[in-house]
């Protein structure tokens, strides 16, 4: 893989929503079959539909040790959050989607209704948007614009206004996968940032994870453990905030929290019921805010 800092987790996040459409059984919380051509040839081959009997393995052993499908559960679930909130706001009339640090990303791919009716914009770090741009078909490249912003160096009020957006119409935005890794610094600036740019009413989606010492011990022990895996890529998880912290963080910033689910919350809305492996981890939350 070329360097890319961030490539590594932004494959992984999509590579768990294939692996979902693979092991999970339906009805499916998250369908991201169109992730599969943009990952690289090895994780491709891992997201084969495996072989009857290895998913049976592996739900065993997931149902003994539900943290092993947590990141997979944690990764559909906020996804689905986003996507029924992108469909309220163009239900609403909202013409303009953004999203932040994008990764994998599939919506330009996924959904063409989006492409046509509105203005689709993915910011991500330089690097990683790069790598993504390379792995796209030329003709889905051109329906979405790209705006290259590294979260921790500002300048996204600018990019987003070189980049058209309007300020005077309502925006809907999402933000997953990404607030960990930055710290809680950057996470207020970020929301400040974009809070300077849109319109009130505006909606931001995105997910953050607690900090391990407010978990319980097995939950806890995950958190560490991923902590520990990312140290060995470079990149650190600098921003497991509390609820209290990140709800701060936005009400000084102009933004309202419309929703803010828990772990508890987001098993009852959508693996109540399921026969497989699938679950959630307890410090995992989907946050929904309101520009004031
Ligand atoms: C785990 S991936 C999530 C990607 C995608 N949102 C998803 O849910 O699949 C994390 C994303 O955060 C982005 N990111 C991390 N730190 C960043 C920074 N300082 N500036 C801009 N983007 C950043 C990475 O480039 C990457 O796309």
């Amino acid at each position: 893989m070329e360097h890319c800092p961030f490539a590594q987790t932004a494959e992984i996040a999509a590579a768990l929503r294939v692996w979902h459409t693979r092991i999970d059984d339906p009805p499916l919380i998250f369908d991201d079959r169109a992730a599969i051509p943009l990952l690289s040839p090895g994780m491709r081959q891992l997201a084969k539909p495996p072989l009857p009997f290895f998913t049976m393995q592996l739900r065993a052993l997931e149902g003994i040790h539900p943290e092993l499908a947590a990141l997979r559960g944690q990764t559909v679930t906020r996804a689905r959050f986003a996507e029924d909130a992108l469909d309220a706001a163009l239900d609403r009339g909202c013409r303009q989607i953004l999203i932040l640090g994008a990764g994998l990303d599939t919506t330009a791919i996924r959904r063409p209704d989006v492409v046509k009716q509105a203005t689709l914009l993915e910011v991500d770090h330089p690097d990683t948007q790069r790598w993504k741009r390379a792995r796209l078909p030329p003709e889905l490249a051109r329906s979405v614009s790209f705006s290259a912003v590294d979260f921790a160096r500002n300048g996204l009020p600018e990019r987003l206004l070189e980049a058209r957006l309007d300020p005077r119409r309502p925006l809907f935005a999402h933000w997953l996968g990404c607030t960990y890794y930055l710290s809680p610094e950057t996470i207020r600036t970020t929301l400040d940032s974009l809070a300077q740019v849109v319109a009130p009413g505006s909606e931001l989606v995105a997910d953050y994870w607690l900090p391990s010492e407010t978990l319980g011990w097995r939950p806890s022990m995950l958190l560490r453990g991923i902590g520990l895996a990312l140290d060995t890529q470079h990149q650190p998880l600098l921003g497991c905030v509390s609820s209290a912290t990140i709800h701060a963080l936005a009400a000084d910033s102009g933004w309202q929290v419309a929703e803010d689910l828990d772990a508890a919350t987001i098993r009852a809305r959508w693996l109540a019921g399921r026969r497989d492996s699938l679950s959630v981890p307890a410090f995992g939350h989907c946050l929904r805010l309101i520009r004031k």
